[in-house]
């Protein structure tokens, strides 16, 4: 695993539980761990589970004991070290957004495709096993034509000017802000529940232009001395609107402003015969409309998706007994350690990873122009 911080602990945990939940059929050995501060990577070895660490991740990607790489570092590093890891024949994991730029996603894909190596790309919230009962329930024809994908993506945890200027708020090694960071999971889930994106158009704001010069501290807190100011170049928010290729409309808004929302990731579906909602806040549940309900009953049923004949609930607790954040990462690598042992590619994979920048190149594009952008045009 290469970066040990925010991701790298949500993944240092899936991989220890993976095998303690479910039967894989290839079980994770964590062997090493890559980061520049010895001390810093050192502790986070021990802390976690790895049983050695590098300070150089090519050293990881020379080592003949390695099978799989996992990519847990800001976006600007995910192309040189996915390529390299293709190169030498490993599969790979990375993190989201694939890449810093569309080409650059297309070389890592190219790179896999070559190679034949598996890929994944962390879009872990397709993994809750209600958004998994929202994808049987639109497959099974049990909401019929999708009219709506609406969307909201809501954090705050960069509203104070005084948050430092971390990686997340630079274009050099983010890509973009609120857009590929939190919307790139709302457009996963549009592409899972209702298909490809057909053209899009939306606007970008910055409302904090400068802040002053810090990092990332764990988790989404971050630490600075306040001294000296440098230029956020991402955006803080974005709102968009799309069309499907399946004639559904879509609403979108992806924000790091939206005070007293700290990671509320929902979407609600419309179709012609029922709708559904999901929240990432209360994780379990699934509103669920349906609507050839007797009259006078008619309404958002709420499923906690927590029974045996939910995906993934089954292996954990009782019914009733919910699961959290974490668990979704469990899910993925299940899926991915499988595909390994079945030779099947598993999804989302860096084909997904593509599709998903291009939507978001289209949307950079259309703020810029002030116009609908097609997708395919990137
Ligand atoms: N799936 C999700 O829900 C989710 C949530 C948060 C972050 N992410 C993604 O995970 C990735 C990492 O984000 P994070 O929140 O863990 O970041 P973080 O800042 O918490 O951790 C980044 C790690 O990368 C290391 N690092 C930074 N620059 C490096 C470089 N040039 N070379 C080698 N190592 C370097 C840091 O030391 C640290 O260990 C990003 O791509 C981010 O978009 C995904």
């Amino acid at each position: 695993m290469i970066g040990y911080q925010f991701m790298g602990k949500a993944h240092s945990h899936a991989y220890r539980d993976l095998p303690f939940y479910f039967d894989p059929k290839l079980k994770p050995v964590l062997k090493v761990v890559s980061g520049r501060n010895e001390s810093a990577v050192s502790e986070a070895a021990e802390k976690m589970g790895w049983e050695s660490y590098e300070l150089d991740w090519r050293k990881v990607i020379e080592r003949d004991d390695i099978d799989v790489v996992d990519i847990v570092t800001p976006n600007h590093t995910h192309a040189e070290i996915a390529i390299a890891a293709a190169e030498a024949g490993k599969h790979i994991i990375t993190e989201k957004p694939l890449a810093l730029t569309l080409d650059e996603a297309r070389q890592m894909y190219e790179a896999v495709k070559k190679n034949k190596v598996k890929h994944m790309i962390c879009h872990n919230y397709r993994f809750a096993p209600a958004v998994q009962v929202a994808k049987k329930l639109i497959e099974d024809g049990r909401i019929g034509k999708i009219y709506h994908f609406r969307a909201n993506y809501l954090q705050d945890f960069i509203m104070d000017p005084e948050f430092p200027l971390v990686w997340r708020l630079k274009k050099e090694v983010s890509g973009s802000g609120s857009l590929g960071d939190i919307g790139a999971h709302s457009i996963d889930l549009a592409r899972f529940l209702v298909g490809e994106f057909d053209e899009v158009v939306g606007t970008m704001e910055t409302f904090i232009k400068e802040r002053p010069i810090g990092e990332m501290a764990g988790g989404l807190s971050a630490k600075s001395d306040k001294s000296t100011l440098g230029e956020v170049t991402v955006d803080d928010a974005v709102t968009f609107i799309a069309r499907f290729e399946s004639g559904t409309l879509g609403t979108f808004e992806a924000t790091r402003f939206a005070g007293g929302n700290r990671n509320k990731n929902k979407f609600e579906i419309n179709g012609e015969k029922g709708s559904i909602r999901w929240d990432m806040e209360n994780m379990n549940n699934l509103e669920v409309y349906i609507a050839d309900d007797e009259p006078g009953l008619q309404g958002f049923r709420l499923i906690n998706c927590t029974e045996e004949v939910h995906p993934y609930a089954g292996a954990y607790w009782p019914p009733g007994h919910i699961i959290g954040y974490e668990h979704t990462f469990i899910h993925l690598i299940y899926e991915f350690f499988n595909g390994i042992a079945d030779n099947q590619q598993p999804a989302p994979n860096f084909e997904d990873g593509v599709k998903n920048q291009q939507v978001l190149t289209a949307i950079e594009e259309s703020s810029k122009s002030k116009r609908w952008v097609k997708v395919s045009d990137f």
